[in-house]
């Protein structure tokens, strides 16, 4: 009982020493794959500084490189899904709303290289 309690304080102790450490960002680009139509750069930071909410993306997917294409290969995330309910929805609404947004031609996010 003694031993149970000075691990949970400790188990404490170490949960708020790393709520208090800064949070992995991750990179600053970010390029993804964009199967036959090319590559497609994501400017990871300006993201998060523009949108603040990690969850604007990371609710879809976890944060770890891979993800999304581990997701896919499991079945678990259609193919399109992440361009079209993501970053194409969200580009449309923010210039809708006449607001600074991200590009929503193919071109103008696949590169061929
Ligand atoms: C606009 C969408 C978007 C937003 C917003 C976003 N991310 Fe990401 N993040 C991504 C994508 C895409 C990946 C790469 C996923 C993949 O490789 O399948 C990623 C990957 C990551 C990774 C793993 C990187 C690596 O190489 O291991 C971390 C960590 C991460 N994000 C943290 C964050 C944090 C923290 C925030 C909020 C401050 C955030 N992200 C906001 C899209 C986003
Ligand atoms: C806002 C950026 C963006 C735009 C605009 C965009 N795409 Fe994408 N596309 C992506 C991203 C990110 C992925 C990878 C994630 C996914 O599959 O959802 C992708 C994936 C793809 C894939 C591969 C899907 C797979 O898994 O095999 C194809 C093919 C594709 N896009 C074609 C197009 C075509 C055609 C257009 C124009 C009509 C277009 N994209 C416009 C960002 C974009
Ligand atoms: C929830 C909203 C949201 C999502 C999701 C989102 N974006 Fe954006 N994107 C923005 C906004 C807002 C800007 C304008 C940023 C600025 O000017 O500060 C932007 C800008 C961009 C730019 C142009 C950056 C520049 O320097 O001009 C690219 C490229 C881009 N987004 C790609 C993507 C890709 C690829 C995805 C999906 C993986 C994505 N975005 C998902 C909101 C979003």
């Amino acid at each position: 009982m003694k031993y149970g309690l000075a691990f949970l304080f400790a188990g404490l102790l170490l949960f708020s020493s790393m709520a208090v450490a800064d949070q992995d960002k991750g990179p600053e680009k970010i390029e993804l794959d964009g199967g036959s139509r090319g590559k497609v750069p994501l400017p990871h930071r300006t993201h998060q500084n523009t949108l603040k909410d990690c969850n604007a993306c990371h609710d879809v997917f976890p944060q770890k490189a891979g993800a999304i294409a581990s997701l896919k290969a499991e079945g678990k995330l259609k193919n399109k899904h992440v361009m079209n309910k993501l970053c194409i929805a969200c580009h449309k609404t923010e210039k809708k709303a006449g607001k600074p947004s991200g590009p929503i031609t193919c071109a103008d996010c696949h590169v061929r290289s």
